[in-house]
Formats: structure tokens, sequence, C-alpha cells
């Protein structure tokens, strides 16, 4: 019997880090520090070193923490924050979430990131914030969207939330924006055994400010000096984020073989494989190909037991929660078309040789099948 291939395989990655995690969270038993904390302290340290960031500040999610940076950057209603309609729905949540209005942009076919061009084009004066992602762990092009934000004084908030470790020219993502957010879902490259995210900033005095908000608003026990939010990171996800994150490098860079072997093996099959562009170091959160018959591919995949996955099927301006934003298909062709094809892989670093191996054999069957090539 041919062995399954999960989409994602973290039993496998908590088996090589077990002992080190069980010590951890006994640590903070031992402590009873459950809510925020030294594990926490400790993980904010040490992130915002890996990172080359001044303050980074734990939540107990990436949403939240996205929230916490319209906030901050006093985005209210009238305003509107132009963003990507191809990410997870969460990038436009912090939008909504202070009242403000999204103002969605095409993306760049080849990196499925905000179009520069595009972005300078929906500027108007109630522009607050330009949102760009880096979806799959793939760097937005930074330099032309902050050349934009320089122009017209408006701030760059990155949501880094699949792309701990990439770099754009060289240099962390999460280190650009004003404010960058990442989230630690578990399924992330950098994932808590729970909830977590974490807002990263230059900014002391935002720093403060987040710390505040993500306890009631206070600093001063039960002295609230504005309305806040229990946005508070749990002690036991910073103490496994602390240990999982002393492999997060190592980690990086399994995904990227797998990437390569990948590109490799699938070259000469009809499939669009991900291409990084010359500025960028993805963090391959995801290894996402682009087929017309996507649909029947992924069927073909899982009726041979491999796991695979859509990011995302339908584009955020076509949501039914935001029907009343007014958008219609055919509004953001390129997005669209990727919505159609686009087919995440399984990619993970204890992806073995033998399993990659099996994925592009399996593939290539479907277009022999097809009378393809491959
Ligand atoms: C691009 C993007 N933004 C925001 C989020 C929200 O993060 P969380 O699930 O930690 O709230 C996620 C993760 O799910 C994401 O992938």
């Amino acid at each position: 019997m041919t062995e399954a291939i999960p989409y994602f395989d973290l039993p496998a990655q908590l088996r090589g880090i077990r002992q080190e995690i069980d010590a951890a969270l006994a640590r903070t038993i031992d402590h009873c520090s459950f809510c925020l904390g030294p594990d926490v302290a400790q993980f904010e340290k040490d992130f915002a070193t890996y990172l080359g960031a001044p303050h980074c500040v734990g939540c107990n999610s990436g949403t939240s923490a996205l929230h916490l940076a319209m906030r901050l950057l006093g985005v209210g209603p009238g305003d509107e924050v132009i963003t990507s309609p191809f990410t997870f729905v969460a990038t436009s949540w912090a939008i909504s979430y202070v009242g403000a209005k999204p103002v969605y942009v095409d993306i760049d076919d080849a990196t499925f990131n905000l179009d520069p061009q595009r972005v300078e084009r929906a500027i108007t004066s109630r522009t607050a914030a330009i949102l760009p992602v880096h979806l799959y762990g793939h760097p937005a092009d930074l330099d032309p969207l902050l050349d934009i934000c320089r122009q017209h004084d408006l701030p760059l908030v990155e949501d880094a939330a699949q792309a701990h470790g990439a770099k754009y020219k060289g240099k962390a993502v999460g280190t650009f924006g004003r404010i960058s957010c990442f989230s630690f879902y578990p399924g992330k490259n950098l994932g808590a055994c729970g909830e977590g995210g974490a807002l990263v900033t230059d900014n002391a005095a935002f720093a403060a400010r987040a710390r505040a908000l993500r306890e009631h608003g206070s600093t001063q026990r039960y002295h609230h000096d504005e309305i806040g939010f229990n946005y508070r990171m749990e002690g036991f996800q910073g103490a496994v984020l602390g240990v999982k994150l002393k492999h997060l490098e190592k980690w990086t860079n399994e995904r990227r073989r797998v990437a390569r072997r990948y590109h490799e093996l699938l070259a000469d099959t009809p499939l669009q494989l991900p291409r990084e562009a010359a500025w960028a170091e993805s963090a391959w959160h995801l290894y996402v190909v682009r087929h017309p018959q996507r649909d029947q591919l992924k069927q073909h995949l899982e009726a041979n037991q491999v796991g695979c996955a859509l990011h995302y099927p339908l584009p955020l301006h076509l949501q039914k929660c935001y029907a009343d934003l007014g958008f219609k298909a055919g509004d953001f062709p390129v997005a669209e078309k990727a919505a159609r094809e686009c087919l995440s892989l399984p990619i993970y670093p204890e992806m073995t040789g033998a399993r990659i191996q099996r994925v592009a054999t399996v593939i290539k069957e479907f277009f022999q099948k097809q009378g393809g090539r491959g």
C-alpha cells in the first residue's frame, strides 16, 4: 500500500521537538504564568531579535495584531485602506473592525501580491494606510509601495502572517512597515500550539500603546486609559513559540529544499510553478502551482491520497460578508483567475525526498492521462 501524503504534517514536526515543548510547558505551569508572563516576554525579545526589529508585542492572534495596527494608526470610519482581494479574510477584518473601508486593488500575476501601479491609482483623499500581504511567504514588492507611501504620507502595514523568515532585498519582512503583523496559527511556519500573533514596530510609542490595548487599555491594573481588548498572548504559547523559534531557520531551509526539488521534478509539466522574484527570499509557507484544470488535478491528487488545498478559492471582493462593498465578478480579473487556478501542494520541513517524488509522480500521471506533457 502506498503511503498517504498529508497536506501538512504537524505530528511529525511535534515528534521532533516534543521533549523541548513538554519541558517548556512544564516550566510555564510551575510559574503559573498563563496570561502573558515571562515566557511571552522572552519570546517577544527573541522574535524581535530574529527579525532585527526594535519591538514585538505578543497577541492572541494575527487578526488581533492587525486590528491593533489599525487602532494605533487611528484608522476609523470614513477612511479607506488599500489592500489585496487575494488573501485570507483576516487582512480585511482589521479594516472593517475599525469601521474603515477595504479598497481592493488587483494583484501582480507573478507574485500574487499587491501590484504597486494599481495601488497608486487607488489612492484618494480618504486613504489612511496601505496594507500589503506577503502571500504564501513570498514578499510583496515593498520598495515601490514604500515610495508611494512616502509620496502620499501614508503608513505601510505589512501583513506578514505567512512570511516568518522571508526576506526582501536581504532584510526580513516585518521590518519595513510602520507596523507589521504576524500570525502563529498552528499551521504557520512558526506556529503555536493554539492561537497566537504579534505586532512588530520600530516605534516605541506604538509598542507601548499596543501593550496597553491588548490588556484592556490599561498600564496600571483596574485603570483603563482607553477602550481596549483582551488580546494577550497566553503563557503556554509564548513557551511553545520560544522553543520553535530556535528551529525556524533550519525549518525554512528545509522548506526551500522541498521547493527546489518540486521545481526540478515539475519543470517539464504544464503547471505554472511558483518563482521567487529576483529581490525575494520566500519563506515558502505554501508551494502553489497553477493550472486551468486545477479542480480535476485536485481530485486526482486526493484520489491518490496526496493532500492538497486551495488558497483561496473565492477572493474577498466576492465574499458574501463584503457584498455591501458592491463589487462583482470581473472587477479583479488577476485575483479571480488565481482563485480558479491555484493549488497548494504539500510543503513542510519534514517532507522526505520520497514524498516529494511521489507527489510529482502523481501529478505527472494526471497530465499523461490528459494526453498532455509530463
Ligand atoms: C494573510 C493572513 N492574514 C492574517 C491572518 C490571521 O491570523 P490568525 O489566524 O492568527 O488570526 C492569517 C492567518 O490565518 C493570514 O494567513
